[in-house]
C-alpha cells in the first residue's frame, strides 16, 4: 500500500500554566489562545496534547505526495509548517518509521526531518515543549515483543531524542504478517499472537521510559479490546486508536471502534481528517488532486459532494471560519476525538490552529452529518476487519 509503505501535547505536556502562544500570525487563523484551553488528556495516560495535532506523513513522501517528487523548496516549506504548527500553540506531531522513508528513491524520512525541526527549533526557543508521537511497523521479519523496542530505537536515534510522547502499533496485518496457512482462521489466530505480543513490546516501552503513552493504528473493536485487556494486565493504559475518520468517511461510527473507544476511555486519533484535502473546498470537479488522489476523489465523486461542500462553507462564512476549520471542529464535536491534519506549508498549519476554540452548535453538527450520509461514501482501506 502506497498508503503508508511510503512513506502526542501542547501537549506538550505543559507544566507551565496558562502560557500565551508566543506569535499569532493573524487574527482569522490563528486562535489558539492559551495551554489551558486545548489540551486534552489522551486516554487513561497522563498524557496531555493540544485537541489537534499535525500529521506529518506527506515530509519527505514520494510514493503518495509530492508529486512523487521531494526538492529543497518542499522541505523548507515543510519546516516552516512545522513552525507556523508550533507558533499557534500546536505542539504535537505524528509522524511514522516508514513515513517519507528508506522505502523509496528521493525520499527522506519524515522522523529524520522532523527530528531536525525539533533541534534546530530548541536551539531558538529552548522553553519549547514539543510532543512527537510515531509508530511501529509490523513487517513480516518482526517477530516478538523485542522487536517492538529495536525499532522504536532506531526511531528515536532518527528523530535525536531520547524518548518519545506516544508510540503506536502502525497495522495490525497488513505488510504480509497476517500469515500464509490455506486456512483463514489460522492465519487469523496466528496474527492475533504476534499482535499481541507486540503489544506486550509497547508496554516494556513504557516501562523502559521510551515513551509516555502507548497506542494502536487501525484497530478494529475486537484487536482493540485484546490490545487494552493484554495491557490492563500490566496497570498500562491503552491511551489511542488512530483511525480514519472524517466527514465523509464515518466507518468508526459504523463500526463500533468509536463506541469502543469511549466506552474503554481510549482517544480516538481521527487521521486524513480533512479527507486528504477535499473537505478543504479547493478541489472541485475541474480540480481534482493529483496524484494517487486523483483516483480516490475523481470528478464524479467531487460533483456529487459539492452540496455538502457547500454548505460546510456557508456555516463557515457564519463563524468567519474557513471550510477546513469547520471539518476539523465537526470532528472535535463527536468528542474523545483528535484530528490530525496534515500540513505541507506554514499557510496550512496556520488554518489548522483556527480550528480550536469554538464550537459548532449540534443542531449545525447533526446537519452536515446528514448531509454527508447522503453523498457516495469515500473508497476507504478497511483495515479495521484485519
Ligand atoms: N495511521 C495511519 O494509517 C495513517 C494513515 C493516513 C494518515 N495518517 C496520519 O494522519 C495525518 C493526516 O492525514 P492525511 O495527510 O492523509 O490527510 P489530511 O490531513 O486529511 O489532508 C492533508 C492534505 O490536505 C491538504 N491541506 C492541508 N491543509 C490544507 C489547507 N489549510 N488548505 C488546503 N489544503 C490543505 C494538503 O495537501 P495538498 O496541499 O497537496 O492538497 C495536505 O497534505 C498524516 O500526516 C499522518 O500523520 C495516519
Amino acid at each position: 500500500m502506497a498508503l503508508q509503505l511510503s512513506s502526542a501535547c501542547n501537549l506538550a505536556l505543559s507544566h507551565r500554566k496558562t502560557k500565551q502562544v508566543r506569535a499569532v500570525a493573524s487574527d482569522d487563523f490563528v486562535k489558539v489562545r492559551s495551554k489551558e484551553d486545548n489540551v486534552v488528556k489522551l486516554g487513561g495516560s497522563d498524557l496531555k496534547l493540544t485537541k489537534l495535532g499535525i500529521g506529518a506523513w506527506s515530509w519527505g513522501d514520494t510514493s503518495y505526495w509530492n508529486n512523487f517528487e521531494w526538492d529543497d523548496r518542499k522541505m523548507k516549506a515543510c519546516k516552516n509548517a512545522f513552525d507556523a504548527s508550533i507558533d499557534s500553540g500546536i505542539t504535537w506531531f505524528d509522524t511514522a518509521e516508514v513515513y517519507g522513508s528508506r522505502f523509496s528513491f528521493g525520499a527522506i524520512n519524515s522522523e529524520t526531518l522532523l527530528g531536525r525541526f525539533i533541534k534546530e527549533r530548541k536551539k531558538k526557543y529552548p522553553e519549547d515543549e514539543i510532543a512527537v508521537a510515531t509508530k511501529f511497523a509490523a513487517l513480516p521479519w518482526r517477530l516478538g515483543r523485542q522487536s517492538v523496542l529495536a525499532a522504536l530505537k532506531d526511531s528515536l536515534s532518527r528523530l535525536e531524542l531520547d524518548s518519545v510522547e506516544l508510540y503506536q502499533l502502525h497495522w495490525p496485518g497488513i505488510w504480509g504478517n497476517e500469515g500464509t496457512c490455506s486456512l483463514a482462521y489460522i492465519n487469523v489466530f496466528l496474527l492475533t499472537i504476534r499482535l499481541l505480543r507486540y503489544i506486550d513490546g509497547l508496554g516494556d516501552a513504557v516501562e523502559q521510559g521510551l515513551v509516555k503513552a502507548v497506542g494502536v493504528s487501525n484497530y478494529s473493536e475486537k484487536r482493540l479490546r485484546e490490545a487494552y485487556k493484554q495491557l490492563q494486565k500490566r496497570g498500562i493504559p491503552l491511551a489511542s486508536n488512530q483511525v480514519n475518520y472524517s466527514l465523509i468517511y464515518r466507518i468508526p461510527e459504523e463500526n463500533g471502534v468509536k463506541a469502543t473507544c469511549d466506552e474503554l476511555g481510549i482517544s480516538l486519533i481521527a487521521y486524513s481528517p480533512i479527507a486528504q484535502g477535499v473537505l478543504t473546498g479547493k478541489y472541485t470537479p475541474q480540480n481534482i488532486p493529483t496524484g494517487p488522489r486523483g483516483n480516490i476523489y475523481t470528478a464524479e465523486f467531487l460533483t456529487e459532494l459539492q452540496p455538502l461542500l457547500n454548505r460546510i462553507k456557508e456555516i463557515g462564512q457564519n463563524y468567519n471560519k474557513t471550510p477546513t476549520q469547520v471539518a476539523l471542529n465537526w470532528l472535535i464535536a463527536q468528542d474523545n476525538v483528535i484530528p490530525i491534519p496534515g500540513a505541507k506549508n506554514a499557510e496550512q498549519a496556520k488554518e489548522f490552529g483556527g480550528a480550536l476554540g469554538w464550537s459548532l452548535t449540534s443542531d449545525e453538527v447533526n446537519e452536515l452529518r446528514e448531509l454527508a450520509s447522503k453523498s457516495k461514501p469515500v473508497i476507504g482501506f478497511p483495515v479495521e476487519k484485519l
